[in-house]
C-alpha cells in the first residue's frame, strides 16, 4: 500500500521519537531500520499509533510503501552514514522524490550534498529538543529550495513546537542554511550551559552551597528574566539525588564535559568569517579543558589549591543572577551576530527575527529572552542585540554585576572563561579608542605592513626604519 504521507529511516532514539510525532499528528508513516529488529519492536511498542505506521524490512518496501511524490527523513548518524544512506536510496526513488537528512550535519557537507543532488530534491534540516523535543515538538530550522520545503511544511509545522500557536519551524534558506543555524544554535548551547556551569561553580566553591540550595536557586531564577529551558533542568540536575549512593547527583558526575562537534564546527566557521564569537569559543575550550582531567589534578598538586571560598556577603545571589543575565544577552548577541556575517558571506538571506522565534520554543536553548529578541531583531535585524534598546537598558543595570563577580572570582581563583570573555567582548565593544594602535605600530615596524593615520589616509609608515 502506498499509502505513506512520508517515510523516516533510522530509528534511533531522535529517529523513534520523530516517527511517533509524525503518526501523533496523523501523518501515515513508514518506517525502515537497518536492523530488522529495532523496526519491529518500535511499531510492536507504538501503541495506538502502531495503526498509522508502516513498519518495512527493506529499503524497496519503504519506498513502495510511501505517496508519491515521496519524502523521506534520514535520521542516522551525521557524516559518512547520511552519504551512504542517501547512495543507497537514490537509484530506487523517483526523479522527483525529496531526501530529508534531519541529523546533525556539518553544514558544509549539507552544501555539498544539495550540490551533489542537482536537481533531485534534497533537504537539510535541523532539529533541536533533545529526545522529548522530537518525540512533542522540535524546534526545525530548514535548508534547501524553497520548493521542497514547501512540499513538507505541513508535516513539520505540524510535529514542531509552538509559540503561542505559532510553528516553530521555518525555512532558513538554501543549501545548509538550516544546519548553519542549528550549528550556531548549538554554540550558543554551549556557551549558555557553561556560563550556567560557571556560576554553579561560585556557588558550590566561592559561597559553599550544597547542591539541593544551588537546586533551589536555579528553580528561583527559573521564575524570572533568566527563565529557559537551561536554567530550568539545571536546577533539577542540581537537586537530584543519586539512587545508588544517596548522594546529590552532581556530586557522582565527573567533571568532564562529552562533545559531538557542532560546538566545534560553529567556532571553526567563526574564525572563516571573522565574526567574534568569544563566548562560544570560551565554551568550547572550557569544555576541551575540562577532559584534562589528570592534568588538572597535576597543577592543583604544584601550584595548590586556590583559595576559592569567597569572604562572606562578597557577592549576592541578586548580583550573580544580574551576571548570568548580562553574560546570556552577551552570548546570544554574538551569536546573531556570527549569524547576520554569515548570511553576507554565503548570500543567503538568512531570516533573523525568525531563528529568533523559532528559537523561543522546543529547543534547548528555548527561553523567555528569545522573545525580546526576536522582537529587537524585528526592529533592526543586523543589529548586535547589546545595542538593541531593551537589551542595551538591561546591560547597562547588570554589566556591573558581571564586572563584581569576574572580578572576584579570579581574585580567589574561580575560573570564568565565558563569563569573563562575555565582559570582556562589553568593554571592547563600548571603548571607543582601543589599543590595536599598538598592533599596527608593530607590524609597521617588522614588517612595513603600513597603517592608518588618526589624521587621515592609510598606507602610512612609521619613523622606525630612521630610528
Ligand atoms: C539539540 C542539541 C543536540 C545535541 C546534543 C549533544 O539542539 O537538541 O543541540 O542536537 O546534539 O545536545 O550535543 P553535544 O554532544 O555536542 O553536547
Amino acid at each position: 500500500m502506498s499509502n505513506a504521507r512520508i517515510g523516516l529511516i533510522g530509528l534511533g532514539t531522535m529517529g523513534a521519537a520523530l516517527a511517533l510525532n509524525i503518526a501523533d499528528n496523523g501523518f501515515p508513516i513508514a518506517v525502515w531500520n537497518r536492523t530488522a529488529a529495532t523496526t519491529k519492536g518500535f511499531h510492536g511498542s507504538a501503541g495506538d499509533l502502531a495503526d498509522l505506521i508502516t513498519p518495512t524490512e527493506t529499503l524497496e518496501q519503504l519506498v513502495v510503501a510511501i505517496a508519491k511524490p515521496r519524502a523521506i527523513i534520514l535520521m542516522v548518524p551525521a557524516g559518512q552514514a547520511v552519504d551512504d544512506q542517501i547512495a543507497a536510496l537514490r537509484p530506487l526513488l523517483d526523479a522527483d522524490d525529496l531526501i530529508i537528512d534531519a541529523g546533525n550535519a556539518n553544514f558544509h557537507d549539507t552544501n555539498r550534498r544539495a550540490q551533489e543532488a542537482g536537481d533531485l530534491p534534497f533537504l537539510g534540516i535541523g532539529v533541536s529538543g533533545g529526545e522529548e523535543g522530537a518525540r512533542f515538538g522540535p524546534s526545525i530550522m530548514g535548508g534547501g529550495k524553497r520548493e521542497y520545503w514547501d512540499r513538507v511544511a505541513d508535516v513539520l509545522e505540524a510535529i514542531s513546537a509552538k509559540h503561542e500557536g505559532t510553528a516553530c519551524a521555518t525555512w532558513m534558506g538554501e543549501e545548509g542554511a538550516g544546519h548553519f543555524v542549528k550549528a550556531v544554535h548549538n554554540g550558543i548551547e554551549y556557551a549558555d550551559m557553561q556560563m550556567i556551569a560557571e556560576v554553579y561553580g561560585i556557588l558550590r566553591d566561592g559561597m559553599g552551597m550544597d547542591p539541593a540550595a544551588i537546586g533551589d536557586t536555579f528553580a528561583g531564577w527559573d521564575k524570572g528574566p533568566l527563565k529557559s529551558y537551561l536554567i530550568e533542568i539545571s536546577g533539577k540536575v542540581a537537586a537530584a539525588t543519586d539512587p545508588k549512593t544517596g548522594k546529590p547527583m552532581l556530586d557522582v558526575i565527573v567533571d568532564a564535559a562529552g562533545q559531538k562537534g557542532t560546538g566545534r564546527w560553529t567556532v571553526i566557521e567563526a574564525q572563516h568569517l571573522a565574526a567574534p564569537i568569544p563566548a562560544i569559543e570560551a565554551a568550547v575550550v572550557a569544555r576541551n579543558l575540562s577532559s584534562q582531567i589528570e592534568t588538572r589534578a597535576a597543577g592543583e598538586a604544584l601550584f595548590g589549591t586556590a583559595p576559592h571560598q569567597l569572604p562572606h556577603d562578597t557577592l549576592s545571589l541578586a548580583t550573580l543572577e544580574q551576571a548570568l543575565i548580562a553574560g546570556k544577552i552577551l552570548c546570544y548577541a554574538q551569536g546573531f551576530d556570527m549569524i547576520v556575517k554569515a548570511s553576507e558571506n554565503f548570500g543567503w538571506a538568512l531570516p533573523l527575527p525568525e531563528i529568533a522565534k523559532v528559537w523561543r520554543e522546543g529547543c534547548i536553548i528555548r527561553s523567555e529572552m528569545l522573545d525580546d529578541m526576536a522582537t529587537a531583531l524585528g526592529e533592526d535585524e543586523n543589529r548586535n542585540l547589546m545595542f538593541a534598546p531593551r537589551f542595551a537598558e538591561q546591560l547597562k543595570s547588570s554589566h556591573d554585576a558581571l564586572r563584581q563577580v569576574v572580578a572576584q572570582a579570579a581574585l580567589h581563583g574561580l575560573p570564568l572563561p565565558a563569563l569573563s570573555s562575555g565582559l570582556a567582548y562589553f568593554d571592547t565593544m563600548r571603548t571607543a579608542r582601543g589599543t590595536a594602535n599598538m598592533i599596527q605600530g608593530q607590524r609597521d615596524f617588522f614588517g612595513a605592513h603600513g597603517f592608518a593615520r588618526v589624521d587621515g589616509g592609510s598606507g602610512h609608515h612609521g619613523p622606525w626604519g630612521a630610528s
